[in-house]
């Protein structure tokens, strides 16, 4: 485990800063940073997994606080949660990304 900011992952991650990972699950707060921070994260995130493999990100929104970038990915909605656990509300997603 690392931990560190996500915004500055290369730092955060170190040596394995050129690591692929398989899919990301991300509960960083977004809905109070300026979209083109958001969109920034995102990007990001989306150049640390293989290209079709997705960002998962947990909001308290009731839209995603990413827009999609034509050009650049979609964003799909995967899950509404109501339980407030949010560690159990994670799992629930991760195993509805790996549904499809
Ligand atoms: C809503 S909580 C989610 C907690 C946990 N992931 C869960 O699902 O139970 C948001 C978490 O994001 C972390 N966080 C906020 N900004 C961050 C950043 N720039 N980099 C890394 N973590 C951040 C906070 O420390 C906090 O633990």
């Amino acid at each position: 485990m690392r931990c560190g900011d996500a915004f500055a992952l290369d730092l955060t991650l170190g040596a394995q800063r050129k690591t692929k990972f398989d899919s990301v699950i991300s509960a960083i707060p977004l809905l109070h940073l300026p979209p083109e921070k958001r969109r920034e994260l995102v990007l990001d995130l989306l150049e640390r997994v293989p290209a079709g493999r997705p960002v998962v990100q947990i909001t308290y929104g009731l839209l995603s606080p990413v827009v999609a970038l034509p050009a650049g990915y979609e964003v799909r909605h995967l899950a509404f949660m109501m339980r407030k656990h949010s560690t159990r509300a994670a799992l629930d997603v991760c195993e509805e990304a790996g549904a499809e």
